[in-house]
């Protein structure tokens, strides 16, 4: 038989799989997965079972529908002040996931070079291979202690950059860092940016979970960056409804009808009840989006106080559905998908090994552990690490 895309045959199975195989199978409390054990508002559920009892169910317009392209173009305005026209500088997408497939193979020509971000989240590297281009690595600095935060090494990212640098990936509010890029380092992108004529996919799924002290800044609300920018967000991180995979882009009418070209070929289109209800989602009132925040914050407050009195190391985390643990403290024993491993199968409780998120030579002290689950289910897992440790 002859050999299968070498990308998509080197990619085996992920230790997201493994992990939540492990947990089944020990009857683990699952903090790997990175989605709520609760669904998202009941009025965005109803309009979705209305508009699909309703229809039309046929296939929507390739761009999205006319009301959630408007929604988001709306949503652009009153959250950030950006000004977008609806039905060009916007395209719906089955999900971020596919918004950046659509987007990388929309932008990158074989031989560019793509500038990625350590820890690096799971999908990017290998679309920037399918289409033929090159990572360029640059690694953030962890934390040296609970309180500082994950940084951004100006020279190396600096020494990143080169004539054949076509693009950077941005995820900020960032899985699995739990960091929110600062304005500084903000500037620092959009200067090298604009100096080696680069755009910047920005993946700003968890731009709604946001926690006191930490500000979301799109990099496409800076001076100049407009035109660069591709900004993506998800309504399943949204709304707490990850299985919908709605996801949508905003950038500039040519970036958005390139993208719209690879979109066309790979789902062309979403579910027209889901964008319907998304679209009616996106127009909640501020107390929604304030109350997402807000819960989700109660909830990594719980979970790291607690892991705090088990004895980790827990690191900052000011956004998303995570915070990591340097573990030394309590286990010195092996790497960390050891210790992952030791956690499910004796502790049983589930994380996900930091370095999952590294391609090559990764730190291994850590593990991201999801706060987006029930107080009850948050305060079962404490109680068990508590017994174990
Ligand atoms: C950083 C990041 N980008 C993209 C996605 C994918 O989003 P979606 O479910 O809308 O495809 C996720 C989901 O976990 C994520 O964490």
């Amino acid at each position: 038989m002859k050999p299968v895309n070498d990308v998509i045959d080197g990619l085996g199975t992920t230790i997201f799989t493994v992990m939540s195989a492990l947990s089944v199978e020990h009857g683990a409390i699952n903090l790997g997965q990175g989605f709520p054990d609760e669904d998202g508002p009941a009025d965005v559920r109803e309009a979705a079972a209305r508009a699909a009892l309703d229809g039309p169910n046929q296939y929507p317009p390739m761009m999205g529908l006319p009301a959630l392209r408007r929604a988001v173009a709306a949503h652009n305005k009153r959250f950030y002040g950006l000004e977008v026209d609806w039905e060009s500088q916007v395209l719906v997408t089955s999900g971020a996931t596919e918004a950046l497939t659509a987007s990388l193979l929309a932008l990158l020509r074989p031989g560019d070079e793509a500038v990625l971000i350590e820890p690096v989240y799971d999908s990017y590297l290998p679309i920037v291979r399918l289409a033929g281009a090159t990572a360029r690595m640059v690694r953030l600095r962890p934390p040296e202690s609970s309180v500082a935060e994950w940084s951004l090494p100006e020279a190396e990212l600096r020494a990143a950059f080169g004539p054949k640098t076509k693009l950077l990936v941005m995820n900020s509010p960032m899985n699995p860092t739990g960091k929110v890029f600062s304005g500084a380092e903000l500037a620092l992108i959009a200067s090298l940016a604009t100096e080696h004529d680069a755009y910047v996919i920005c993946d700003e799924v968890y731009e709604h979970l946001v926690f006191s002290g930490a500000r979301h800044v799109p990099l496409m609300t800076l001076p100049g960056m407009a035109g660069r920018c591709i900004r993506i967000g998800s309504a399943g991180k949204t709304f707490s409804l990850t299985g919908w995979k709605v996801g949508y882009l905003t950038g500039a009418a040519e970036l958005i009808a390139a993208v719209a070209k690879a979109h066309q070929f790979i789902t062309f289109t979403t579910p027209p009840s889901l964008q319907q209800a998304v679209a009616h989602g996106l127009g909640k009132e501020d107390a929604y989006f304030d109350g997402l925040a807000a819960a989700m914050e109660r909830k990594r407050d719980r979970l790291v106080a607690g892991l705090r009195e088990v004895g980790f190391n827990v690191l900052a985390s000011q956004g998303t559905y995570f915070a990591n643990v340097d573990f030394r403290p309590l286990w010195n024993e092996g790497g960390d998908v050891d210790f992952a491993t030791m956690l499910v199968r004796e502790a049983r409780v589930g994380s996900i090994p930091v370095s999952a998120f590294y391609p090559a030579d990764p730190p291994a002290h850590m593990v991201r552990l999801c706060f987006c689950k029930q107080d009850a289910v948050l305060d079962e897992a404490i109680a068990r690490l508590k017994a174990f440790f």
